[in-house]
């Protein structure tokens, strides 16, 4: 039998949805959700991933779970194609970590790179949650409970789908073949491998201020791209202008087509030609923040307005998450009772165990 093709991947809900997750993995996903190669969609909301490091805010992780559905439905994630589904409402995905801890050893989490910068982010130091510390094996869970051949992230999630793929290995070489290793979907353009915030800074997070959300307001769009980060030594039209650490050339590296240039700035064809423009002096900043303007909002312009429809029905958010939990459970349990009998820890639908044993102890 041919290997099913299965996408999974999810979301932490601490906020809205920005364009850096609409580049980084959103676009993506809504596009493999729709070319039909794949056997099954699964996207969720990682709220239990989210609690590692905000224990002491679940009522932040709750409110942003509905936000981030939000999201992924305004961006034309289709519930009818894509199973969506809250973490922590699959209680078979913390069994699988619980046994998968078994197969990582301490030095190695300690030595995952994304575990590394995010305890210096948040100071924990010598406090590091255990939930915390041992988040990347409790993601190995979430891929390997959909047997997910595809994993549709950023780049700062590479060395989560390592360490999975690391305990797949492991798994299937102590116990059998059971599990299925997953590859890493990254996005194909640069720009869009790690966005900058607005101002520059590496990356956008809320706490800087720095980003523009899915859901931000047309007038807010615009007010956050007139104040961008650009070249500081342009300080004249006529001044050559340069394009690294540009955040508006980024963006447009990462958003525009050739197509927008015909709509919106005929006199150049393409992004090359207004890039040698801006280098050779004599294009200033405010004109192509408009074009970038432009652009942007003519990607976000429908998924506001999706956005606004879906809010209309709180109550059917619920229900397509609540839907997309049962879907997701059925899944998981049945991975859940091939990691069990391959562990040798299903003893009560093992006949041939039992009657295996009562003839050995009848021989006594
Ligand atoms: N760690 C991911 C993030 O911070 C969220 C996540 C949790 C995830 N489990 C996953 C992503 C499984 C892909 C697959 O964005």
């Amino acid at each position: 039998m041919l290997k099913e093709k299965i996408i999974l991947t999810g979301d932490r809900p601490t906020g809205r949805l920005h364009i850096g997750h609409y580049v980084g993995s959103l676009r993506r996903r809504v596009e493999l959700q729709n070319s039909g190669i794949y056997d099954k969609v699964f996207v969720f909301v990682a709220d239990a991933q989210a609690l590692t490091d905000n224990m002491d805010n679940p009522e932040k992780v709750r409110q942003n779970v509905v936000e981030v559905a939000l999201d992924y439905l305004a961006c034309g994630l289709d519930p009818s194609k894509t199973t969506m589904f809250i973490q922590s409402q699959i209680p078979e995905l913390t069994e699988l970590s619980f046994y998968y801890m078994d197969l990582v050893t301490v030095s190695r989490l300690q030595r995952n790179p994304t575990v590394k910068t995010e305890i210096q982010m948040r100071n924990f130091e010598t406090s590091i949650p255990v939930g915390f510390f041992t988040y990347p094996i409790s993601q190995a869970a979430d891929i390997t409970a959909f047997r997910a051949t595809t994993v549709p992230v950023g780049e700062d999630q590479e060395p989560m789908i390592e360490q999975t793929r690391e305990i797949v290995r492991r798994f299937n070489f102590i116990y059998g073949d059971t599990l299925v290793e997953p590859e890493i979907l990254l996005p194909d353009n640069a720009a869009c491998l790690r966005l900058p915030g607005t101002d520059g800074q590496a990356k956008m997070s809320k706490s800087l201020g720095n980003c523009i959300y899915l859901s931000d307001p047309a007038d807010e769009v615009e007010k956050k791209i007139r104040s961008m980060y650009t070249d500081p030594t342009h300080l004249r039209v006529s001044d050559p202008g340069k394009l690294e650490g540009n955040t508006v050339f980024t963006y447009l590296d990462a958003f525009c087509r050739d197509e927008h240039f015909q709509r919106y700035l005929p006199d150049y064809a393409n992004l090359q030609e207004l890039k040698d423009h801006y280098t050779r002096g004599g294009l200033g900043d405010v004109k192509v923040k408009r074009l970038l303007a432009s652009v942007m909002q003519e990607i976000l312009e429908p998924i506001r307005t999706r956005r606004k429809e879906f809010e209309k029905d709180i109550p059917a958010i619920y229900d397509i998450l609540k839907q997309g939990c049962e879907k997701a459970r059925e899944t998981a349990s049945k991975t859940l009772d091939d990691v069990r009998k391959a562990m040798k820890i299903n003893y009560f639908d093992d006949e041939a165990l039992i009657a295996e044993q009562s003839a050995r102890f009848a021989e006594k």
